[in-house]
């Protein structure tokens, strides 16, 4: 029998009660700190700073401390999984990253190696591991991959896109291809996921940022299917005994929340176009849902974002699951201390809101 959580933040994924809501932000991690800069200029570079296990333990305990954070997010980024299968990455200063050589034709992919993630990606486990024991069981660590749909996206474009025309291009003329592209993704990704959990990350999520520029049949049989894939293949319990809760996070695709739900994951992530108490509805219990302030609320006065925190934890009312987050993830020109604003909101607010519920005044 696996162990009953205690804190907050996977007490909520498993839509057990918790006495306020659990906050974390995606990119809470990152260059909107001064901290974070001080760190990435000692590393000389983004990619250095991912591949050092010392100092991507610091940057992932920057924003936790400094802000009271339920989770810690693993520092890293999805683009590692394309560079370990064999291509080179590169960030371009205000560019984004570059892939080399881009995938197009049958011939591109037979480059691509299977991956064992002790070799190649010991980086990131080492670094897994440092964190559990700096954290020391104060708040959980989630680990984290990009689905295979987004991260082919970039193994196709060669980077950032805004039409994906090549991939798009690939699904309609080429849909066995790329298929077969997505298959050998999933096949990694479930391997690290896998060593990621067995090294210590308490909750998994998968980032399926490119799953909205697809029509809904396409995002069904394209993205979804590989998510499914990896979801039946994950240990959903870790070497400590405790149930590893699986958080997808497709941005853009709130209208298909049927359809992630049916992958039989635990928490289904909303960008801020998705309604909160409609969501609620349409879940009617079956996962937790995570989300979805405009993270655009960032850039108004604290009264404000008081205001707008209150708003969405009414909508997504008191019963259990929910845990706090932003649509999408933080930008780099916010004000750190808007950020602590928001927590603060976050955390007051719905212990507020949690009793007067118990006292079912509400
Ligand atoms: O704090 C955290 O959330 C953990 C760290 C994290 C990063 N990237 C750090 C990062 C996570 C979870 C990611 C995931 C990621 N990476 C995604 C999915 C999430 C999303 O934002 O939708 C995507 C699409 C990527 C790919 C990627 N990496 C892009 C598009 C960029 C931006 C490039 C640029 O120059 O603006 C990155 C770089 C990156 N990843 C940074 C950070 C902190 C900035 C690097 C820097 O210059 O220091």
């Amino acid at each position: 029998m696996p162990i009953e959580p205690t804190h907050r933040f996977l007490r909520a994924c498993h839509s057990l009660p918790v006495d306020q809501t659990p906050v974390w932000l995606m990119r809470q991690a990152g260059r909107y700190l001064p901290e974070y800069m001080r760190v990435r200029q000692q590393a000389g570079d983004f990619l250095t700073l991912c591949k050092n296990p010392d100092l991507a333990t610091e940057v992932t305990l920057q924003p936790v401390y400094r802000f009271n954070m339920d989770a810690a997010i693993l520092f890293s980024d999805i683009l590692v999984v394309p560079e370990a299968m064999g291509m080179t990455l590169f960030f371009e200063t205000g560019e984004g990253p570059v892939l080399e050589p881009v995938l197009r034709t049958p011939a591109d992919l037979r480059c691509l190696r299977p991956v064992d993630p002790e070799e190649r990606l010991g980086y990131v486990l080492q670094t897994v591991v440092q964190i559990r024991q700096a954290l020391n069981g104060k708040i959980p660590l989630i680990g984290f991959s990009g689905s295979p749909w987004t991260l082919a996206t970039y193994m196709i474009e060669g980077g950032s896109s805004k039409t994906f025309r090549y991939i798009k291009g690939m699904l309609f003329d080429q849909p066995a291809l790329l298929q077969q592209l997505l298959d050998q993704i999933s096949d990694v990704v479930v391997d690290y996921l896998n060593a990621q959990i067995a090294h210590g990350v308490q909750a998994v999520q998968i980032f399926d940022t490119w799953g909205g520029v697809l029509g809904p049949r396409e995002f069904v049989a394209f993205s979804l299917r590989s998510i499914q894939r990896i979801v039946d293949r994950l240990h959903r319990v870790g070497p400590d005994g405790q149930k590893v809760p699986i958080i997808l996070f497709a941005k853009g695709c709130g209208s298909l929340l049927e359809e992630m739900i049916g992958t039989g994951c635990d928490v289904i992530g909303l960008d801020w176009t998705t309604d909160a108490a409609s969501a609620r509805h349409r879940a009617a219990g079956r996962v937790a849902l995570q989300g979805n302030l405009d993270p655009a609320v960032l850039y108004a006065s604290p009264e404000i974002i008081r205001m707008q925190v209150g708003r969405l934890l009414r909508d997504f009312g008191t019963e259990p699951g929910h845990i706090f987050n932003l649509g999408h993830g933080v930008a780099q020109d916010m004000d750190p201390s808007r950020i602590a604003d928001l927590v603060t909101a976050v955390q007051e607010e719905s212990r507020l809101l949690l009793r007067y519920r118990q006292a079912g005044e509400e």
